[in-house]
């Protein structure tokens, strides 16, 4: 009974979790997934063969995942359309599956999977590759299914994820996401040297500033303490914080039990304000400043219906003090970049609030680490 403790305390390293642990493991994966890829300050993808040629020729990015790497597609869509200026499109693979997508050779598709091996996200790739579809896979597991039947396999370096919940996965395939974008824009010629200059070095800021957030998770262990009982709990962004409002969402339900919903929040008024009440929690993802007096406006609509505000924001936007009951601010970056950011405060609020409810957080109850059914 006692060895086996030990062993399995070792594979945690210490830590209560593996959840935890590889929530701290995020700076190292995202440097082990960056690094060997930038070289003399350039993005160098020598594991793709994708040519310049080829990349013109695309029309259309066709992005299919599930769960956690779908949201990844989602922060994928706003970057590669503002960078590189080509149509994405973003789907989960069980819908993908069933409708009448609009591919063929001129669509470049990428498939996100942790596992490599979620059976909706393999029949999406293998009725992508038999519509023609020239098909770059960003995996974890090297030489699982989806890796091996991809044109292209970007791997992301983050060892073993053992948490079902996803973190560090997430957080490197977004990694991936952001050098594959800046590889095909310096190939599209769609940036000037001094912008990939600030892209690269920002991107290589990544992980030493999820470092010091978690230098700080005690502040959101704290404001889990107040609201761990919630019985909804609603995350609300707009742009790349929607984006990131669908992760911080996930993880929530899927390790609390905690029903939680991430909304656009310009929608809010077209119906689910009506759900607000006295008490109710709402996290306000605000970190991208170009919508900040907009999602502050959201934040008084709430708070005007008796809502609990919890803000995301970027540490140069105090003022968000003045309409919430609590602030974590996070690091500024490059707008795509910020959900790599923004996640990390949610990844843990999550894992506090899982915690306090005595929840199993490393096999939550119904959910399997890699889903091989339909
Ligand atoms: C995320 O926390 C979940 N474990 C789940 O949504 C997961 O992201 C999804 O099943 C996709 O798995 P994959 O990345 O291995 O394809």
């Amino acid at each position: 009974e006692h060895i086996e403790w030990d062993i399995e305390a070792a594979e945690k390293g210490g830590f209560e979790h593996f959840m935890m642990k590889e929530i701290c493991e995020q700076p190292k994966a995202v440097r082990d997934t960056i690094t060997p890829r930038i070289r003399n300050g350039r993005v160098v993808l020598d594991d793709i063969t994708l040519t310049p040629e080829q990349l013109r020729r695309f029309t259309k990015i066709c992005i299919v995942a599930c769960g956690t790497a779908y949201h990844v597609g989602v922060v994928a869509k706003y970057a590669f359309e503002e960078l590189l200026r080509i149509p994405v499109e973003v789907d989960v693979a069980s819908e993908f599956r069933y409708r009448t997508p609009i591919i063929g050779e001129n669509t470049l598709m990428i498939i996100i999977s942790q596992s490599g091996e979620t059976a909706d996200t393999l029949a999406a790739l293998r009725e992508a590759k038999r519509a023609g579809c020239r098909v770059l896979s960003i995996v974890n597991v090297v030489g699982s299914t989806i890796a091996n039947e991809s044109d292209d396999v970007l791997y992301t370096w983050a060892g073993p994820e053992i948490s079902v919940a996803s973190t560090k996965a997430y957080s490197t395939q977004l990694a991936v996401i952001y050098l594959l974008a800046l590889y095909i824009g310096e190939q599209l010629g769609c940036f000037s040297a001094e912008q990939i200059d600030t892209y690269i070095a920002e991107l290589e800021r990544i992980p030493d500033q999820i470092e010091t957030m978690l230098a700080h998770k005690e502040d959101i262990q704290f404001f889990a303490s107040k609201y761990f009982n919630a019985g909804d709990m609603y995350f609300i962004g707009r742009n790349v914080d929607y984006a990131a409002s669908l992760e911080a969402s996930l993880k929530l339900k899927e390790i609390s039990y905690i029903h939680s919903e991430a909304y656009a929040a310009g929608e809010l008024k077209h119906g689910p304000i009506s759900l607000i009440e006295d008490g109710t929690l709402v996290i306000a993802l605000a970190t991208d400043s170009r919508l900040f007096d907009k999602m502050m406006s959201n934040i008084k609509e709430v708070k005007a219906r008796g809502a609990a505000v919890l803000g995301l924001a970027t540490e140069d936007k105090t003022e968000i003090e003045s309409q919430t009951d609590m602030v974590f601010y996070i690091p500024k970056t490059s707008t795509f970049m910020l959900p790599s950011l923004s996640v990390i405060p949610m990844q843990l609020f999550a894992y506090y609030v899982a915690s306090m409810k005595g929840c199993d957080i490393d096999k939550p109850r119904n959910l399997a680490k890699s889903v091989t059914v339909e």
